[in-house]
């Protein structure tokens, strides 16, 4: 009764005929490389993938060599870990350097990676915005607190009704309207970024979304017109027969 259900982010996405927002899809991004990516990665998205959002060759080269997280690599001399400036064809690197590194950091919890997670939490699209939106993070209701009080908000977590166990380890990552400049002269609420991001991560988890919604559409007519003609040669074959 506490953990609420994600609340409708309105994608142009959703929806049987939907579309990606490209200008959307774009400023996600910028809030995925501002703010998510410090700590999350895309292990499934290539810097080059931009492209496909409306980002030219040559932007995409520049997005990629001035990342501020580095590809991890190895020291060709010495053998030891190091890490090197990323490429076009290299996916979105994580800041840590394994999973140890990344729990150290984040009292305990691990940041997932944000690649497929639209596809990974019911109704992911929506919860993605729920979830980072404005009235996600809040203090814990009072009748919680007297129903359960062993659900207290352990130190270092915090109560989000978004998150299923309803405490998380990830502190609010969207706290202040204009946290994020948007190259488009968007307004950058908290509103805002929660939905413009949602709208990137959902392109994240299905790049083909618009084909898909195309060839769904498309079989249906199929379909419509070949169920017409089948009615009409059976129709047919059967004429002399009473
Ligand atoms: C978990 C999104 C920024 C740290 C998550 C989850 C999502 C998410 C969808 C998974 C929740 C689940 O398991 O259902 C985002 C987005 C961000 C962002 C969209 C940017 C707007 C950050 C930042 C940090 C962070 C900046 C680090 C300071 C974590 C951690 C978890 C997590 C530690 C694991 C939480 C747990 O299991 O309790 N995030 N995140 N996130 N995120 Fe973020």
């Amino acid at each position: 009764e506490f953990h609420l259900h994600p609340k409708d982010a309105r994608l142009q996405s959703a929806g049987y005929f939907g579309t990606f927002d490209r200008q959307q899809v774009q400023r996600g991004f910028q809030v995925y490389k501002e703010v998510c990516a410090a700590c999350h990665s895309l292990k499934y998205v290539s810097f080059r993938d931009l492209e496909e959002i409306g980002y030219s060759e040559a932007e995409v080269k520049a997005i990629a060599t001035q990342w501020v997280i580095e590809q991890p690599s190895v020291n060709p001399e010495t053998g030891e870990a190091a890490t090197r400036k990323n490429v076009p064809s290299d996916r979105f690197p994580s800041p840590f350097a394994n999973e140890v590194a990344a729990r150290a950091a984040n009292n305990n919890a691990l940041p997932p990676d944000l690649s497929l997670m639209t596809k990974a939490r019911h109704d992911g699209s929506n919860y993605v915005y729920s979830l980072v939106g404005p009235d996600a993070y809040r203090p814990q209701p009072a009748e919680l607190l007297k129903k359960f009080p062993d659900a207290k908000t352990p130190n270092g977590l915090h109560y989000n009704p978004y998150f299923a166990n309803l405490n998380i380890a990830m502190p609010p990552p969207l706290t202040a309207d204009g946290q994020v400049t948007y190259a488009d002269g968007t307004k950058a609420t908290r509103e805002q970024m929660a939905r413009d991001v949602s709208a990137f991560l959902t392109w994240t988890a299905e790049p083909k979304l618009e084909k898909r919604h195309a060839a769904g559409f498309a079989s249906v007519i199929f379909i419509a017109i070949f169920c017409f003609l089948a009615w009409g040669a059976y129709q047919n074959v059967w004429r002399d027969v009473k």
